[in-house]
């Protein structure tokens, strides 16, 4: 775990914003030193041959599973310094979730958004079928149903947007009313990132990313991450990546950190053509519904516009018809590329209801990840789409 330069203390003068720290915190400043942390792939690093009188080796790097590397601290104190916390990085976003809910005993009570990134949904479920957690699954949006049940939780678990529907929890008042009763809470951050908002500011536990998604931002890799404010929960967590071995590569800690660099730029540029997309989506003929945080007529609209710093590049939207006719719609694409994964600086989309777990969802709900191409030509290719005869 790499102990992060937060923006008070980011070693550059005044305090920096989000975009400097972005660009410069986990570079090397001493004289003659290359601008980017190199890639290191050292697994094994050389003991103190001084014998048994030379003490425990603890604080100095001995195995990477273990200690790290340098190319790992480099993308940690970035990430830290955004969200405000320090960072623990993992080899996905999976093995940054999987190890907070590995904190919890059988028996335990867990508290989950209806929907939440399915990854998630399968973990609770596992852990309800095999450990007995007492799993109670609440509408993101809410409120007062996360109020009455967060007291007698062992862990609160938010994600907001939520992966698909983009619904918008009360990130500040549940964090803070976990925090008030003791209760963990993880926030996976994956949609908004730290740029839209820092649960830890809020007082959650945890905050967690899919680094694969915008932090890394180019489709080329699989990263997660886990910053907190609570050193003994960071020790846990920094235990549960040394046992369960989800440790990152050192080529991908190095590419997550190069996307890092651009997050600002790129956020800003997918979120005004997701903002302009969402607009011209609601008004067309064949789009029944549009589900976008940024539109007046989302139901938590407001709400984002007062915890959220924008409302983002991710959108969902239905089609009138068919799935069938929504397979048809996405077939005629040539821009925008048919994928599940989302963050890219290409636009991707998906019907999601297509994907194993997922047959709940609105039968032509397609998740659109808006990227950074010209805002005319993803709406040439989406318009042609869509307009076409069925
Ligand atoms: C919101 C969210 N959280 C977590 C994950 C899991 O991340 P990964 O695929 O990097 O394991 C995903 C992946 O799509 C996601 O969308």
């Amino acid at each position: 775990m790499a102990q992060s330069k937060n923006q008070s203390d980011s070693g550059f003068g005044p305090p920096l914003r989000p975009q400097s720290v972005a660009v410069t915190v986990g570079r090397p400043t001493g004289y003659g030193d290359p601008l980017n942390v190199p890639i290191n792939l050292a697994s094994n690093f050389r003991e103190s041959s001084d014998g048994p009188s030379s003490g425990p080796t603890e604080g100095s790097r001995v195995y990477s599973r273990a200690g790290g590397t340098e190319t790992w601290d480099a993308f940690e104190q970035a990430i830290g310094a955004l969200e405000g916390g320090d960072a623990i990085s993992f080899s996905s976003g999976m093995g940054a979730v999987a190890a907070i809910f590995a904190l919890l005993e059988p028996g335990s009570t867990v508290l989950v958004p209806e929907d939440c990134y399915h990854g998630v949904a399968e973990t609770v479920n596992d852990g309800e079928a095999r450990l007995g957690w007492v799993v109670q699954r609440l509408p993101g949006a809410d409120t007062d149903s996360w109020l009455k049940a967060i007291p007698n939780a062992d862990l609160v678990w938010l994600e907001s947007p939520s992966n698909p529907l983009m619904e918008i929890a009360d990130i500040p008042t549940l964090c803070n009313a976990a925090k008030d009763a003791g209760v963990a809470c993880a926030v996976d951050n994956t949609f908004a990132t730290p740029l839209l908002q820092r649960p830890l500011d809020h007082g959650a536990t945890f905050s967690v990313h899919s680094a694969t998604k915008f932090i890394g931002g180019h489709s080329d890799l699989l990263m997660g991450v886990v910053i907190s404010r609570d050193s003994e929960a960071l020790a846990a967590i920094d235990r549960r990546r040394m046992l369960g071995g989800a440790t990152p590569g050192a080529l991908e800690s190095f590419l997550a950190l190069r996307g890092l660099r651009t997050l600002p730029i790129r956020l800003e540029r997918s979120q005004a053509n997701a903002e302009e997309l969402a607009i011209r989506l609601s008004e067309h003929r064949t789009v029944s519904r549009v589900r976008y945080p940024g539109l007046p007529d989302h139901p938590g609209h407001e709400l984002a516009s007062t915890t959220l710093g924008g409302p983002g590049a991710m959108l969902s939207f239905e089609t009138v018809g068919s799935a069938t006719s929504a397979d048809i719609r996405l077939s005629r694409l040539r821009l925008i590329s048919v994928a599940t994964s989302l963050g890219g600086v290409e636009s991707t989309i998906e019907r999601r209801a297509k994907q194993a777990g997922q047959e709940h969802l609105p039968e032509t709900l397609m998740r659109l990840s808006v990227g950074i191409e010209h805002i005319e030509d993803l709406w040439a290719d989406l318009e042609g789409a869509l307009d076409g005869s069925i």
